[in-house]
């Protein structure tokens, strides 16, 4: 079992190990007594995982309630965020209560709000099911819903109390959606540690996955620390995340969020290379990185098409936006520019 801290506004552990779902009720209940708690889950999280974190609850004799949404991104919406507060309300929770979000990204991101806004705010432990979830949206406080106009634009940074990434409920996932999470960890290896990314070239994920999630966790953690809310060091966990959040508006979120990841970051690593702007060509790693871990490496849509649906995204501000540029493997940069550029760059 591996522990990371995070030292952010909230100081807290992720626990990453076997079976660590079986720690839940004892540590609700030392931190916080006999509260209530309600597990958050989506329809198919809930058939696989929901039972046995109950048992845990159940045996330190803790209250609960579930609440089962429809799975998918189309749930990250103000609509399921209100039926949430309303079942909060209507099952008579108060703000020393816990929110348990169990499930991938979705999940967390929604629960994560709930948490901050139900009676302006009450705990939250993260359970993420996925291994992008493990490795990214369970840590760091994130949340959000989606809105029309684009992805995560209604949120608010609330850290949890305490997060557990249980080894076991990787084994129920499709190889689809654990490639997702492959992204972010290449993700983490280009921005961050070079020995990281060659490992996941090679495909040596298995036998290592319990030190390649905490090794993921302690460069969020380490960036968390130094700048929890996303005003400049943050922004390299960003790397490949602008096109991204284009491409998954462009496809309706038919594309998942670990694939348009996986070409936003070759896309702007093509585009950074064309342009001079970073010092040793990546992309051809990247692509060995990509296919070794089943994720795609060509991008249905025009460069060009990306960029009107990147203008509403969260990382453009006052006619500039903030782009990742992959130095070289292991060291990224943020760099900003006007709008009018990044549109000619996709040009
Ligand atoms: N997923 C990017 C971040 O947490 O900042």
């Amino acid at each position: 079992m591996e522990t990371v801290k995070v030292n952010a506004s909230k100081e807290y552990d992720v626990i990453i190990g076997q079976n660590t779902v079986a720690l839940l009720g004892k540590k609700i209940k030392s931190f916080f007594g006999d509260v209530n708690v309600c597990i958050v889950t989506d329809d198919n999280v809930a058939a696989l995982h929901a039972e046995k974190a109950v048992k845990y609850l159940d045996e330190e004799n803790l209250k609960h309630k579930t609440f089962v949404f429809p799975n998918g991104e189309k749930s990250k919406s103000p609509e399921v965020l209100f039926e949430l507060l309303e079942f909060l309300a209507s099952n008579h929770f108060s703000r020393k209560d816990v929110l348990v979000a169990l499930g991938g990204g979705v999940t967390g991101d929604l629960t994560g709000l709930a948490a901050a806004m139900y009676m302006r705010g009450m705990h939250l432990v993260q359970i993420p099911t996925t291994l992008l979830a493990m490795v990214d949206s369970s840590v760091g406080g994130k949340t959000a819903v989606n809105l029309k106009a684009g992805k995560n634009l209604a949120g608010v940074f609330n850290q949890p109390e305490l997060v557990l990434c249980d080894l076991q409920m990787l084994l129920t996932l499709s190889s689809e959606i654990f490639a997702d999470g492959m992204a972010e960890v290449i993700k983490y290896g280009v921005i961050a540690d070079k020995n990281l990314f060659e490992t996941v070239k090679e495909g040596d994920i298995a036998r290592n996955l319990e030190k390649i999630i905490a090794r993921c966790v302690s460069i969020k953690s380490a960036i968390v620390n130094e700048d929890e809310f996303d005003t400049g060091k943050r922004q390299l966990l960003n790397f490949g995340h602008t096109l991204a959040h284009s491409i998954e508006k462009m496809s309706n979120f038919e594309i998942p969020h670990g694939k348009a990841v996986a070409m936003g970051m070759l896309l702007i690593s093509e585009i950074s290379w064309k342009n001079g702007f970073s010092s040793e060509r990546c992309q051809d790693e990247i692509v060995d990185a990509l296919l070794e871990n089943n994720l795609p490496i060509t991008c249905p849509y025009k460069t060009s098409e990306l960029y009107y649906a990147a203008e509403n995204d969260k990382k453009s501000s006052s006619g500039k936006i903030s782009i990742i540029i992959p130095e070289k493997i292991g060291q990224c940069r943020i760099m900003n520019i006007a709008l009018a550029e990044f549109k000619e760059l996709l040009e």
